[in-house]
Order: C-alpha cells, then structure tokens, then sequence
C-alpha cells in the first residue's frame, strides 16, 4: 500500500521507542528500572475512578458533544479564567482525547504549507512531528543552560519571518522544567507586538507542577492584549496522573475552537464520555492530594539531583516545575565507543540497567532525560546505578 512522504518523514516518539526497548529487555528477565515514559507513577485518585464507574453504570456511554460536555466545558473554562485572567466562557473551550489531540488539530486547522513554526530547544518530541504532519516547517531554536534553557526575546525576534505563524511555548517546559518567569513572558510579549501574523501555543500541561522558588505564570496574564492570538493546551495526564484516559483541553478565540472541533467531528468524535466523567470529578473534587504529589516530587526531584551531582561527569540542571531532570553528558563522550548523547544512553540501559532518553531527541544534543515521579526505592536504586556506571566508564582510560 502507497505511504504518502509526509507521514514516511515523521519520526516514532523516540519515548515510546525507548520504552518498548526497556520493556523488551525487562520481558528477557532483566531488572531494568524505566525512567523513560513521564507520567506519575500514581493511581488515578478513587474519587475521579469511582465517578467513571459509576456514570457507566447509570448509563453515561453514548457520544457526548463533540466539543465535550457543556458542564465540563464550563468547569475549564472557570480553572482557566480563574488562573489566567481570561473570560473564557463555553464557547471557547474544546475537550479533546488528550492535550496531544489538541496541539495536532491547532496545527492541523491553522497551517498552510511551509508555514513556519517556532520551536524553542529542548522541546517535547512530538512538536516539530506535528507540524510536519500538518505540512509545516518547524523552526527549531537552541536555548541555552545559561538562559535556564528558554527563549529570550532577542532569540525570538530572529527567528520571526514572514511565514511564521506560531510560537510554541511549553511552562514549565518537557525535559528540562524551565519555568517561564512574569519578566520574561513581558518581553516575548514585546516581540510578539511587532508581529501580528504570529500567534502562542501555550502548552500548559504542567501547570499544577512547580516547585518553591518559582511560579507558573500564563502569557495571557501578563499580556491580555495578545489573548485573542493566544491558544492554551493542557489536560489531566500529568496533573491528576489520568495519562491512560486521554483527557485534554484547548481554550482560544470562538471560531479558531469551532474550526478545531469541526475537525475533530470529523476524527475521534468526543474524547471518551466516562473520562469526561472522570474530568468532571477531578475537578470538582478535592485537590489536596495535588500539594501532597508536589511534596514528594520535590523530595524525589531533590534525590535525583544530589545523587546525580556526585559525578563530575554528569551536568545536573535543577529542573523549576514538572517532573523531569536533564543531564548534561558531553563528558562522557569519548570513552570507550561513546560517541553522542544516543551511545550513553544505550550504554546506561545495558550496564545500569536504567532506561533514560538522548537529548538529542529533544533537539538537544549531550543530554538525556530521565523522569522522576517514580517512588524513591526506585530513583534511590537507578542513581546508584548510574552513578557507578559512569565512574566505571570514566575509569576504562
Ligand atoms: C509538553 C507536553 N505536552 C503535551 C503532552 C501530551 O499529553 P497528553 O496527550 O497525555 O495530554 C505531553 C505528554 O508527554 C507533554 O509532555
């Protein structure tokens, strides 16, 4: 069967590749520990459970609005409003199956081909794969550690051309935990001013993930002006560990969302009723257990970060929000057949037995990524490993 080049150029999730790989070795007898897939390592709360079960036994298992409940709707629409100084109502608001679904139709309904796409580096794997799909040109930007790996505005004004049409910002940001600050969201808005034909994919999925020190803070906050040009994507995986019930949501100008949920008509139809059942209770129910996760996530973040920093040959950047550390390991390179960020990880996953992902998956070459809402045994153990690992390869010469 005819595979057309677009989707023949769109890469696997180097994620889900690596996952498979540390499930397969695990499926052989070996006690691999994966840090590979981020998502908590909890159970769903039974409060937002049991509501699914029990609106599947009252019957709630026919389709749904296409754009998703209207109390849901109106739920999200509230969080945001109440997070982001918008005044969203119904209207414009879409629940979707999982914020990925959402990213792919804003790209899908707004880019003509070779429109440009920003795309600040490191960046979650699946962008620039989006973008291509919807026969857009991602424009990969390299952030630096010393900027805290984000954008600055400067950077962000080069890149603009006149086919760039959007600017993809991801605070607290996959796989370094970069948290935008108020000032630099100012002048990323003093850019965007001067550029009318770009709009912000906010992607906001960490949202409820940020740790003492430093504050999520949405573009649209510290910019109202912009908020017509301004998409906010996010959902319930990583916040409420609801990453098997593909349950996202996108908020934006009401025809830009009419356009988004006439595709999706189209595709998967609602996201599934009994999740947005789920959704309903998440959000209607108590949040207390949010500060308990963030407190272990802060002591699994901390654990990971001092185990790891007894290497010289490792580079550790304290990650500000989600739940991600990435590790600088250019010192590696050169030792034993160790070439690039891909050879360490393939060497980490053999003699560790921990299973972590290049950098340059992210777009970042010299680091790897290893998640961390895991329990502590676990991230105790993987440490150890990695850290006797390296010193055995850095002793080789
Ligand atoms: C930055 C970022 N955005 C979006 C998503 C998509 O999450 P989901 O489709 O599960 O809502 C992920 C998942 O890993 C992510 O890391």
């Amino acid at each position: 069967m005819q595979i057309n080049e677009n989707i023949g150029e769109v890469r696997v999730s180097g994620t889900i590749r690596l996952a498979q790989r540390a499930r397969d070795l695990a499926a052989q007898g070996k006690d691999v520990i994966d840090l590979t897939e981020g998502q908590p390592h909890y159970n769903t709360p039974r409060h937002i459970t049991e509501a699914a079960y029990q609106g599947a036994l009252a019957g709630q298992t026919g389709y749904t609005a296409v754009a998703g409940k209207p109390h849901l709707r109106n739920l999200i629409a509230n969080h945001i409003n109440h997070q982001n100084g918008t005044d969203y109502r119904i209207e414009n608001i879409v629940v979707g199956c999982g914020g990925k679904q959402l990213i792919f139709n804003a790209l899908m309904v707004s880019l003509e081909r070779g429109d440009e796409v920003i795309i600040p580096a490191p960046y979650w794997v699946s962008y620039p794969e989006i973008v291509k799909i919807a026969h857009g040109l991602p424009v990969v930007v390299q952030c630096l550690p010393a900027s805290g790996f984000k954008i600055t505005a400067n950077q962000l004004n080069a890149a603009i051309t006149g086919k760039t049409r959007w600017l993809i910002l991801n605070s607290p940001g996959n796989p370094t935990g970069a948290v935008y600050t108020k000032s630099e969201l100012e002048e990323i808005a003093t850019v965007l001013r001067q550029h009318p034909q770009v709009s912000v994919l906010s992607d906001d999925i960490y949202e409820v993930i940020v740790y003492e020190g430093a504050e999520f803070t949405s573009l649209t906050k510290v910019a109202p002006d912009l908020i017509p040009r301004i998409l906010t994507i996010s959902g319930l995986s990583k916040s409420y560990a609801m990453t098997g019930w593909r349950l996202g949501y996108c908020a934006g100008e009401a025809n830009f969302i009419k356009q988004m949920v006439k595709l999706q008509g189209q595709s998967t139809t609602n996201a599934s009723t009994l999740s947005q059942v789920g959704a309903i209770a998440a959000f209607e129910g108590s949040q207390e257990f949010l500060s308990e996760w963030l407190n272990d996530y802060t002591g699994a973040r901390d654990l990971v970060c001092k185990k790891l920093s007894q290497s010289d040959a490792l580079e550790v950047h304290q990650p500000e929000g989600a739940f991600y550390l990435f590790v600088g390991c250019k010192k590696l390179f050169g030792y034993g057949d160790i070439v690039n960020d891909q050879d360490v990880c393939n060497y980490l996953l053999e003699k560790a037995l921990v299973a972590v992902i290049p950098g340059s998956e992210f777009g970042c070459q010299g680091y790897f990524r290893l998640c961390f809402a895991k329990p502590v045994e676990m991230l105790d153990k993987a440490t150890d490993n990695l850290i006797q690992s390296v010193n055995d390869l850095c002793k080789r010469q």
